[in-house]
C-alpha cells in the first residue's frame, strides 16, 4: 500500500500532513515513512524466513543514520562501498559482522578499517585488488574473507548508466576469467575465499535476468567445488526495481515472487548436486527498500510563462535530486493540496543556473505560487546523491512514524558549506 495518500484533500505521509511538515521544517525537505520502510524490508525478511539468508541493505540508496538504525534493528546487514559508509553503519549501531564491502577501488585505508572492524566479506573485483587486500591483511596478521564479484554478462535491460553486468562495464571479474581469478585468490595466504557475488544492474522490473545470473553463479560454484574451492555463500546483488508511476510503466515483479523463484532454483540445485545441503544466500537491495518510502517536499516560488513552455520554479533543484537530469528519470509530481482550476502544462524546474536543472517535464498541473509539490518515490538515490552546487545547503530529512514527525537531518546552513575552506596564509 502507499503510505502517501490524500486525507481531507491534503497529501499525508501516514498520519502527518505535508503542509504542517513544510511549516515546521521548511522546504525542500525529504519526508520518509517509517511504516513503508519496515514494510519493504519485511517483504525481504519474510521471504527469507527459516533460511540461511542475509539482506545487506545497499546503503548508497539512502544512508541516513536513522534509516540504518531502523533497518539494523529489523535484522538487516549492510552493503557498503566506502570507509565512510562503514563509519555510518557503526555510528548507527549496525553490525560490521553483517557488512559486506563492494566497489572496484578500495583504498589501503578502507581495507584496514574494514579488517579492524571484522566485516563479513570483501566483494573483490580484480586481481590487483586481491593482492592489495592480501598484503593489508598480512600486515595486520589477519585473513580477509573474500567473495569475487563475477560479471555474468547478462543484459539487465535497464538504463545504460545503471546496467553493470555486461562485458563492457567496469565491474566485476569477467565470467571467463573467474576460475583463474578464484585460483589466484585461493593461493594467497591471507585471504579466505568464502563467496561469490554479482550485481547486474538497477531498476530491473523483471527477474528473468537475475535468475539467468543465478544460473551462471551456480555453474561456477560447482566448477570451483570440483577443484576443492568450496564457497559458503552466494550473493546475487540488488537491483529489483520500483514503480515510479509513469504512464505505461510496467510494475516490477514483487519481492516475494522473485525471492520465491530464486530460492526454488537454489533448492532444486542443492537437492540435485549437494545432497540438499543449503548454501547461505545474500541480497544487496537498495532501491526496493527505500524508494517508495520517501518524497521530496518542495514549494513553488514562481510561475513563469515561457515562449514555448510554462515553468513552475520550485525551491528544490537538481542538487537535491539528480535522478531526472542525470538519467532522464521520470518522477511523479503531486500537488500537496490540489486546487480546482485550469490545468496548464509545466516543466518543474529549480533555481540552479543550468538548463539541465529540472525535476519533471510536461506535467499537467493547476497550481499557484506558494503551493507545495511532492516529488514522489524519491527515497532512493535522492539525498545520497545531493550536492552543494550553487552553494545550496542540502535539504532537511524527516521520518514520519504514525502522526509523529522526527527530524533526522537538519537543513545545511551556507556557513556549514564553507566551514572547511580557508584563505591563503
Ligand atoms: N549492490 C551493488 C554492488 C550496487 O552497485 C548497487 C547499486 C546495489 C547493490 C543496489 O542496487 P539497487 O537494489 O538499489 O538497484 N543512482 C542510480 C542507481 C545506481 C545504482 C548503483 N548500484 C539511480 O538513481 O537510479
Amino acid at each position: 500500500m502507499s503510505h502517501f495518500s490524500y486525507q481531507n484533500g491534503v497529501l499525508h505521509a501516514d498520519g502527518a500532513a505535508l503542509p504542517a511538515i513544510a511549516d515546521q521544517f521548511g522546504t525542500p525537505t525529504y519526508v520518509y515513512s517509517k511504516a513503508a520502510l519496515l514494510e519493504n524490508f519485511g517483504a525481504y525478511f519474510d521471504a527469507c524466513k527459516g533460511r540461511d539468508a542475509l539482506v545487506c541493505y545497499a546503503m548508497k540508496a539512502n544512508s541516513n543514520l536513522a534509516i540504518l538504525d531502523l533497518l539494523g534493528r529489523e535484522g538487516a546487514g549492510f552493503d557498503i562501498v566506502s570507509g565512510g559508509e562503514l563509519l555510518r553503519v557503526i555510528a548507527a549501531g549496525g553490525d560490521p559482522g553483517k557488512t559486506i564491502f563492494s566497489g572496484i577501488g578500495k583504498t589501503v585505508d578502507e581495507m584496514t578499517l574494514a579488517l579492524e572492524k571484522n566485516i563479513l566479506c570483501f566483494n573483490v573485483e580484480s586481481i590487483p585488488e586481491l593482492h592489495r587486500l592480501n598484503e593489508v591483511a598480512a600486515g595486520m596478521g589477519k585473513r580477509a574473507p573474500v567473495s569475487l564479484r563475477v560479471n555474468p554478462n547478462v543484459d539487465a535491460k535497464t538504463h545504460p548508466y545503471i546496467a553493470t553486468g555486461l562485458k563492457a562495464n567496469k565491474f566485476g571479474v569477467a565470467f571467463d576469467d573467474a576460475l583463474d581469478t578464484y585460483r589466484a585468490a585461493a593461493a594467497l595466504p591471507n585471504l579466505d575465499v568464502v563467496g561469490i557475488d554479482c550485481h547486474i544492474g538497477s531498476q530491473l522490473l523483471d527477474d528473468a535476468p537475475l535468475l539467468e545470473a543465478l544460473d551462471k553463479l551456480i555453474e561456477l560454484i560447482d566448477q570451483l567445488g570440483s577443484e576443492g574451492i568450496n564457497l559458503h555463500h552466494l550473493d546475487i546483488g540488488g537491483g529489483l526495481g520500483v514503480d515510479y508511476g509513469a504512464e505505461g510503466d510496467k510494475p516490477p515483479v514483487p519481492v516475494g515472487t522473485y525471492l520465491g523463484r530464486l530460492f526454488a532454483r537454489i533448492d532444486a540445485w542443492r537437492a540435485e548436486k549437494h545432497g540438499g545441503q543449503p548454501i547461505k544466500v545474500i541480497f544487496e537491495p537498495g532501491r526496493s527498500i527505500v524508494a517508495n518510502t520517501g518524497v521530496l517536499l518542495t514549494r513553488i516560488e514562481f510561475l513563469k510563462p515561457g515562449v514555448e513552455k510554462n515553468f513552475a520554479i520550485v525551491d528544490a533543484a537538481m542538487n537535491d535530486l539528480m535522478r531526472p537530469t542525470l538519467y532522464q528519470a521520470w518522477m511523479g509530481v503531486q500537488p500537496v493540496a490540489p486546487r480546482d482550476g485550469d490545468k496548464l502544462i509545466y516543466d518543474v524546474v529549480g533555481p540552479i543556473c543550468e538548463s539541465g536543472d529540472w525535476l519533471a517535464r510536461e506535467r499537467e498541473l493547476a497550481v499557484e505560487p506558494g503551493d507545495l509539490l511532492a516529488i514522489m518515490t524519491a527515497g532512493a538515490y535522492g539525498m545520497t546523491m545531493a550536492s552543494n552546487y550553487n552553494t545550496r545547503g542540502r535539504a532537511a530529512e524527516v521520518i514520519v512514524d504514525g502522526e509523529q514527525v522526527h527530524l533526522v537531518r537538519q537543513r545545511e546552513n551556507p556557513a556549514d558549506l564553507f566551514a572547511l575552506e580557508s584563505l591563503l596564509k
